[in-house]
């Protein structure tokens, strides 16, 4: 059994309210109850967390000690350091997310602070993403119990 943290980054409260042309229907509660759903079919510990704060965020990657963290850092990707650096201090694998495709945006959306960190990326699969990174945190995982290596992509 392994313990997987979901972070969720500001704004990310107001999913199905906010501009759904980029971010989609689906709430964020929605969200976590699908992935929920996922990690007890799957006999895995999941924990979803939602911050405006950055601080918080830290914090939460400091303290919980998760074998894999699945994280949309919202606006926070292209300018928090310091969420990077928890994530690097801890060592803790983890995969990024983002609903809308941030390379059809705005050019300072392009740049993230998280990516060259990370297991991997999904970006514009809107909610599904979330699903795809649960998935890509339990391959990760059995690979790395098993051969202590890295996600097999091929
Ligand atoms: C986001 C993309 C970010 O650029 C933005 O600041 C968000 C959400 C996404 O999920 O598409 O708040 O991370």
């Amino acid at each position: 059994m392994a313990k997987i943290l979901v972070l969720h980054g500001p704004n990310l409260n107001l999913l199905g309210r906010r501009e759904p042309q980029h971010y989609g229907a689906q709430s964020l509660a929605a969200i976590n109850a699908c992935l929920q759903k996922l990690a007890r079919a799957d006999g895995h510990e999941l924990e979803c967390r939602q911050s405006n704060a950055e601080a918080e965020l830290v914090e939460w990657v400091q303290a919980d000690a998760a074998d894999f963290v699945i994280i949309n850092p919202a606006a926070f990707t292209h300018t928090s350091v310091a969420l990077r650096d928890a994530l690097t201090a801890v060592a803790a694998p983890f995969v990024e997310v983002h609903l809308s495709n941030v390379h059809k945006r705005e050019p300072f959306r392009r740049h993230s602070y998280f990516s060259d960190q990370a297991v991997g990326v999904i970006t514009g699969c809107g909610a599904q993403g979330y699903e795809f990174a649960y998935r890509v945190a339990v391959a990760y995982l059995q690979n790395d119990s098993q051969a202590g290596g890295a996600v097999e992509t091929s």
